[in-house]
Formats: structure tokens, sequence, C-alpha cells
């Protein structure tokens, strides 16, 4: 298969709509940042690389942390993680408020913003720092020790967190939260504002692709049952509302974040990130899963 030639077809056939859509607004840092950029980044399992575009361009990975949180909660607390949190698609918004007062404050995966909540307060119990922990897990599986948290992006978001705040405060009222909202806040955004480029998450989702080994030391990180949970979870919540367009479309387990990346896992296989930062209506990289489903379709490679 000649990945070099599809990310060059990709590429060329999504570069005369590039900028469509529009950057998250929302967190007043991430509304500067250029919106016409694509970077696709491919890593296989045998270690070979292939990348066209803004593929080494740092952005703010924002939910797609919300892997690598979980992955190390889960880790520590194993099924016990399943008493705070489901695992289950919202069908909502990733900021949704509205299901948590049925389900009595227990958010229903762990990739919305209120399982990602209850997923950093897991981290703060176990951890007295946990931005540290989370960062030398992402700079150990992606090989890159230079990987940091951009301290404006993580400002700007604590200054307009307000949705967040509510989640935390309300899953509190059900004492589905410990730790003090405002540190917790201030962890959580930290958490998102890991920078990263494609090529350090293509880099870091071999783990995932290699059923939980650390591509590099090849020690065993999780456990096969573990890694393939955590691909599950993804499957099914890893684009919130999207989620189940992106398994008709693209077809394989991925997390997305509002800065604009997409990384995906095909089991055994490879791992693919791509970046535009440039949104759709479900916060999604409009031509970030555009990318993605002309790569499943032009290798033939998806998990279906
Ligand atoms: O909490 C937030 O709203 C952002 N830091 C993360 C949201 C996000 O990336 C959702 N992704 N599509």
């Amino acid at each position: 298969m000649n990945y070099a030639e599809i990310l060059e077809k990709i590429y060329n056939e999504l570069e005369p709509t590039l900028g469509e859509g529009s950057v998250a607004n929302y967190i007043p840092e991430l509304g500067k940042v250029t919106p016409d950029q694509l970077g696709i980044s491919v890593c296989t399992n045998e270690g070979d690389e292939y990348t066209i575009g803004n593929a080494e361009r740092l952005f703010s990975i924002q939910s797609i942390s919300k892997v690598f949180s979980f992955a190390l909660a889960y880790k520590l607390e194993k099924e016990n993680l399943w008493k705070r949190l489901g695992r289950e698609p919202s069908g909502n918004r990733f900021d949704s408020l509205v299901l948590l007062e049925n389900e009595n404050g227990i958010p229903r995966n762990p990739f919305i913003n209120a399982g990602a909540l209850v997923v950093t307060d897991i981290l703060l119990q176990h951890f007295d720092n946990p931005l540290d922990e989370v960062l030398s897990f992402v700079r150990s599986i992606s090989g890159n020790p230079n990987i940091v948290i951009n301290r404006n992006v993580q400002e700007s978001e604590i200054s307009c967190a307000d949705r967040n705040y509510a989640l935390a405060h309300f899953m509190k009222s059900y004492n589905n939260i410990n730790s003090n909202v405002d540190h917790l806040i201030k962890t959580y955004s930290g958490l998102c504002a890991i920078e990263m480029t494609t090529v350090d998450l293509a880099r870091s989702f071999r783990l995932f692709s290699t059923s939980g080994c650390n591509p590099w030391t090849h020690e065993r990180v999780l456990t096969t049952s573990q890694n393939k949970r955590i691909n599950a979870v993804m499957m099914t919540c890893g684009l919130y509302n999207a989620v189940g367009d992106f398994a008709y479309r693209v077809g394989i387990p991925a997390k997305s974040g509002v800065g604009g990346g997409i990384v995906g896992v095909i089991p055994n296989e490879m791992s693919i990130a791509v970046w535009s930062p440039a949104l759709d209506e479900t916060g999604n990289s409009l031509l970030g899963i555009k990318a993605m489903e002309m790569f499943t379709t032009l290798s033939e490679k998806s998990i279906y």
C-alpha cells in the first residue's frame, strides 16, 4: 500500500476547501488560529511514518487529552472507575448538562466534558500533580520529551469555563466530584491546553494500535483487555454526537478535540492523526473528518 500517495491524493483534493468551517472561538486563544491549515500523519506498527501538509505544527490537543487521562485513570482504578462514570454515547454536545440530573451526576462516558472532569478528579485523588503525570505519560509514548502545556490557552480556557464550572458543581452536589472545583478546572484546562503535532499524536496512539505497549520501549503499559476497552470507548464516544456518522463514514476508533485535531487507531496496524482547525457544527474538524474518511476509503482499512 502506497500511503505517501494516498496522503498526497487526500491533500490535493482537500486543499481548495481549506478554511471551510469555523475555528473554536468560545475559547478566545483558540479563535486566533489561522483556519486554512491541514496536516496528516500516519504511523504503522512497523514504525514507518508518512506525513503531509502542516503535520509538524503544534496545536492545542483539547479533548484528545481525555484519552490520555482516561488511560491513566483506568490503569489506576481498573473496573472501579465505572462506579463514577458510564460508557455509553451521550447523543448530546460535548459540554451538555442535560443528562446529568436524571442520571444522578454520573456522566455518560469519560470523553464528554462531565466525564473528563470526573476522570481529572480521580487523577487529583491519586497524584499531587496530575498535569506532570499526564505530561510525562504523553512524552513517553510519543517519544517527544519537549511536549508542554500552552499556559496562555490554559488561562484563556479558565477565563470562560462557566459551563465546565457548572458541570463540576452539579456533579459535586451528587458527591461525584471530591476536589476543590477551582483546582479541578485549572487542572482539566491544563490538560486540554497540551500542545502536540500530528506526528506526536500519531506516534503516541501507536500505544493503542500495538495492543497497549509503549511504541518506543515495547514495555507493556496497558493490558490487552484495557487496550481493547479504551479503543471501544473511543469508537462509541470519541466524537460526541457525531460518533455514529463518523463510524459510518470512517469506521475506526478515534478522538477529536476543538483545536481541530482527530487521532484514530486501526488496531494492530497503524495510527493516523489529522489536524485542521476549522470545525463543523458538532465541534469536530470539518476537513479532518473528510481526510480520515478518504484515508480509510482509499486504503480500504477500517475495523468493519
Ligand atoms: O472543555 C472544553 O470545552 C474544551 N477544553 C475541550 C472541548 C473539546 O475539545 C471538545 N471536542 N470536540
